[in-house]
């Protein structure tokens, strides 16, 4: 039977018997609650127990739900006042939705609690703000351009046009030339329009299981369907995909360095996709979000470079390898999708500050980028021989295993049997250490992903790693010594 629940919330539904948690459930239904309106800013929930009696969940259900949307940024805790809807949660706009826990994106002015170990995708935002960007961002205000002032041309500054098609030929091996590249506010924007050009309203779209949240979000926000496809050593096992999706239209992927497990897709399996894609007038929508930073051997070239019949999307940003907070990154559109795609981006949001763009220009174009690159990788291998040294002393002992991080931001960790992921996270958080338990990126209708931790590791520096590993060490005793719920 559906559990129900009636009270300054609207009637919420959660199904004991479906694959999905209930914890799960419970976020996503708030979540969507409060993006539809149903659920006003300022909107002060029930307690926890109350919620709970009321849906006939445990507790730790309604708080693990009330955690997640709390490190969205979608409701705020205060001691003694409860938990609330942050009273300036610009709803009317919903626009994406977050890309990860913490990203605080919903929410203005409400920020996240600064970064701290291990909340991902977040690269060495110190080692960027100390670097020459200000001196880029003053040297063009100093001289506006007339058209600069007055808008940006809506698939982006031409400069940045040119410096990331350069830079994505030279590195990525992505067929490109400037007219190709839209500059967009992230990869999440990329995403969205990718998906809504290739998409339409519910056809499939294969998702790697588990996968990138954001990506799910941003397909379902056009309304797309996202649909599981599991991955093997290979990479993406598009011959599941094919058996148990038949009908999707598109295909999305994390190729170079998959999200969040870190494998790769092989070559074979690149060619099986691009065929899958040419012989049905199919879509991949190929996310090379952090594709400066594999640290083992030469970066692999991306799909893009592979693709003969034209049927790739390729996505990026500036997010890892320079701060999420510019919002900047690009799509490279096949040409008969370029003015769908224009089309789409203008209707949203035009095209975003002038500035920003002409400084990152300039950056790129005096090779900051290229030695920032450089410095972070180097600055990010010390920090993964940190946590693999950090995991050994404190978390080895206690039956955890760290899978050999193939990138340079994040890494998984594998709990002992009994162990459950979304456990250690809440209890991790009481000792102030942010980790992601696995199923978070499942795609539903699957769930096993297995229980397993995610870790950033790329934004905290040596010292910060090695208290995070032991308050994480902490957080798996007290779960140990917990009760069950
Ligand atoms: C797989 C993947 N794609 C893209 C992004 C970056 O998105 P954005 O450029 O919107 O910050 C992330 C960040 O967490 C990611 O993990």
């Amino acid at each position: 039977m559906p559990r129900r629940s009636q009270g300054t919330i609207p009637l919420l539904t959660l199904d004991p018997g479906a694959a999905n948690p209930l914890y799960r459930q419970l976020a996503d239904a708030l979540r969507r609650a409060i993006l539809e309106g149903r659920v006003a800013p300022g909107t002060r929930l029930p307690s926890t127990r109350s919620l709970a009696d009321d849906l006939a969940v445990s507790r730790s259900t309604v708080v693990t739900a009330f955690e997640q949307l709390n490190a969205e940024g979608y409701l705020v805790s205060r001691v003694g006042s409860g938990t609330s809807v942050p009273g300036d949660l610009p709803v009317a706009s919903a626009g994406p939705l977050p890309t990860g826990p913490g990203d605080g994106t919903a929410a203005r002015p409400w920020a996240p609690p600064p970064p701290r170990p291990f909340r991902p995708g977040i690269p060495a935002l110190d080692e960027f703000g100390r670097g020459p960007f200000g001196r880029m961002l003053r040297s063009v205000w100093r001289s506006p351009d007339a058209h600069a002032l007055a808008l940006t041309p809506p698939a982006g500054d031409p400069d940045l046009r040119v410096a990331v098609a350069r830079h994505l030929r030279g590195s990525r091996n992505v067929r490109c030339s400037p007219e190709d590249v839209l500059v967009t506010f992230g990869a999440q924007e990329g995403l969205a329009v990718a998906f809504e050009a290739v998409a339409g309203p519910g056809r499939e779209v294969w998702m790697e299981h588990p996968g990138y949240i954001g990506a799910r979000h941003a397909a379902e926000s056009v309304g797309a369907r996202p649909v599981p496809v599991p991955l093997d050593e290979h990479g993406l096992d598009v011959a599941a995909g094919r058996r148990r999706w038949p009908d999707a239209v598109a295909a999305y992927v994390t190729p170079s360095h998959q999200f969040p497990t870190g494998c790769t897709l092989s070559l074979p399996r690149r060619l099986e996709l691009l065929e899958w894609a040419a012989e049905g007038d199919r879509w991949i929508v190929e996310d090379d979000y952090d594709s400066e930073f594999r640290l083992a051997g030469r970066p692999l070239p991306a799909l893009q470079g592979l693709d003969e019949a034209g049927r790739v999307v390729y996505v990026g940003t500036f997010s890892k390898s320079l701060a999420p907070s510019l919002r900047l990154g690009w799509i490279v559109v096949p040409e008969p999708l370029r003015s769908r795609a224009l089309g789409l981006r203008l209707a949203r949001a035009g095209a975003g500050s002038p500035w920003l763009q002409q400084a990152l220009a300039r950056f790129m174009e005096e090779g900051h980028f290229a030695r920032h690159i450089r410095r972070t990788r180097r600055l990010y291998r010390a920090r993964r021989a940190a946590l693999a040294q950090a995991v050994a002393t404190h978390l080895s002992p206690r039956g955890v295993v760290l899978r050999e991080p193939t990138g340079a931001m994040h890494a998984l960790l594998d709990l002992p049997p009994g162990l459950r992921a979304a456990a250690v996270a809440r209890s991790a958080r009481d000792r102030e250490v942010e980790v992601l338990p696995l199923d978070y990126f499942a795609i539903p209708p699957d769930t096993d992903v297995g229980e397993a931790l995610l870790l950033g590791f790329a934004g905290y520096d040596e010292a910060a790693i090695a208290d995070g590993a032991a308050r994480l060490a902490r957080a798996l005793d007290d779960v140990g010594e917990a009760p069950p719920h």
